[in-house]
């Protein structure tokens, strides 16, 4: 049984603490959020991730996971530190990477015996040698040693927790053969694929995966925007596309483009990164503009197909970025909203989970619902922002009876658009053409 502490207890930290947890360590996460943590003690989850309100009862319950705020202590009990704390994107574009040294000064402070300080949080090349000057800077003992790892995390929210205990890869990055295998065996139970490589690799794996995916969404969306001009069918089109195995069907579905609390932050920073190195990264930066353009997308065909925005009554369904979570870091909603008040709608909006997280974040003025139903009682179109399944699911035939226009825009492309068609829907998804689009209108989208 290994002691782990995991410093930062956000989506990240919880996760990898209970999943270390579940494979037999002791795990203590700690944070400086004191809410967060009094929350966990009492036993609540402060974020929505299916299955992790079980997996930390059973680990606290046998005495395997412990919440504290007292983070000089926790480093203390532990031989491997985890930090898992938030690296956001400055107003530069830059990664914002004052709680990682805020993080590493205390390690150096605390650093009370030989300790492995492992970097999860996603972090630009070179920081694991900031960590290793900032601990030696604080730490209180010239004799006593340490050395730094970088295992960057790739779970995704919404599947964090089958994502870390079935993980398909390890990334371990260190300049010591010891502390690497000593990471590598804590990942045993896991099963997984060890990858070992030096720090500075590690950090850019990250990077270059995250950016990677971030440029398949930018791609297939703007062969969306072709096909829509073209007459061709993207869903079709990724399909076709993905059966070549070089290329695969992930990360291919046509939308309104990425947000959450990755791929925004993660693309500038590389981009960043590329222009302090001396390198334009043109391609990251077409992939970035290309997906804030796509977010506004829903917006024209919005105007296009209810003749106008002002005074319009609004559905929006779905909030969070995408389903299963309830983050609302950079989600398209935070953009399309603020826009369509703008334009003179009134919204009523509704989110299975991440209602709370976003009455926070969107302005007053927007309205909120319990059901579908009640969202789209009345409304003059429906926008569809994220692909939950109690959108997906909805009784079309019972949904168009409560709108007073039976028009739908899907950003998610939730339906066939032969389904809408037989259901009498006006119907514009991304990348397929249109039903039951009115003669004007059509003509104009023509022009
Ligand atoms: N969220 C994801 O899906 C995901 C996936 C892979 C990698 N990552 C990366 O993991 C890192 C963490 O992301 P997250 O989503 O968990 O962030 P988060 O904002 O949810 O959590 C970070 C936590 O760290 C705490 N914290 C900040 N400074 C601290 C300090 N000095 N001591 C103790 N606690 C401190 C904060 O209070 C917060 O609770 C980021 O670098 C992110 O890019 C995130």
């Amino acid at each position: 049984m290994r002691k782990i502490t995991v410093i930062g207890t956000g989506y990240v930290g919880l996760v990898s603490g209970a999943c270390f947890a579940e494979i037999g360590n002791r795990v203590i996460c700690c944070d400086v959020d004191e809410t967060k943590i009094a929350k966990l003690q009492r036993g609540e989850i402060p974020i929505y991730e299916p299955g992790l309100q079980e997996m930390v009862a059973r680990n606290v319950e046998r005495g395997q996971l412990l919440f504290t705020t007292e983070v000089g202590e926790a480093i203390e009990a532990s031989d491997i530190v985890y930090i898992a704390v938030g690296t956001p994107m400055s107003e530069t574009g830059e990664a914002d990477m004052r709680y990682v040294m805020s993080a590493a000064k205390k390690v150096g402070e605390h650093l009370n015996r030989y300790k492995i300080i492992v970097n999860k949080s996603t972090v630009p090349v070179g920081t694991g040698e900031l960590v290793r000057e900032v601990v030696k800077a604080n730490k209180k003992s010239p004799w006593t040693d340490f050395d730094v790892v970088s295992n960057p995390e790739f779970l995704r929210e919404g599947s964090a927790l089958s994502d870390c205990m079935n993980m398909d890869r390890a990334i371990i990055g260190s300049d010591s053969d010891k502390a690497a295998q000593e990471i590598a065996d804590l990942h045993a139970p896991f099963q997984t694929k060890i990858f070992k490589t030096d720090l500075e690799s590690a950090e850019m794996i990250k990077y270059a995966a995250n950016t990677f995916l971030a440029t398949k969404i930018s791609f297939i969306n703007a062969v969306a925007n072709i096909c829509e001009r073209v007459g061709a069918n993207v869903t079709d089109v990724a399909e076709g596309m993905g059966l070549d195995s070089r290329i695969g069907s992930k990360f291919l579905q046509a939308g309104i483009g990425y947000g959450g609390s990755c791929f925004p932050k993660d693309t500038y920073a590389l981009a960043h990164i590329a222009d302090k190195s001396g390198y334009d990264f043109e391609l990251l930066k077409s992939v970035i503009k290309t997906n804030h353009r796509q977010r506004l997308i829903v917006l024209d065909k919005l105007r296009e197909a209810v003749g106008g925005l002002a005074g319009k009554q609004i559905a929006v369904l779905g909030l969070a970025f995408k389903p299963n979570t309830d983050d609302m870091r950079e989600a398209p909603s935070l953009t399309i909203l603020p826009e369509l008040l703008k334009q003179g709608a009134s919204i009523r909006a509704f989110d299975p989970i991440a209602e709370e997280a976003a009455r926070k974040l969107l302005p007053a003025e927007v309205q909120y619902a319990a059901t579908v139903e009640q969202t789209v009682a009345g409304a003059d179109a429906v926008v569809i922002l994220t692909e939950w399944s109690d959108i997906t699911g909805m009784d079309l035939a019972a949904i168009r009876s409560l709108l007073k226009q039976p028009i739908i825009i899907d950003g998610r492309n939730c339906f066939a658009p032969s389904d809408m068609e037989k259901n009498g829907y006006v119907y514009h998804s991304i990348g397929r053409q249109p039903v039951n689009q009115p003669e004007a209108s059509r003509q104009s989208a023509v022009r």
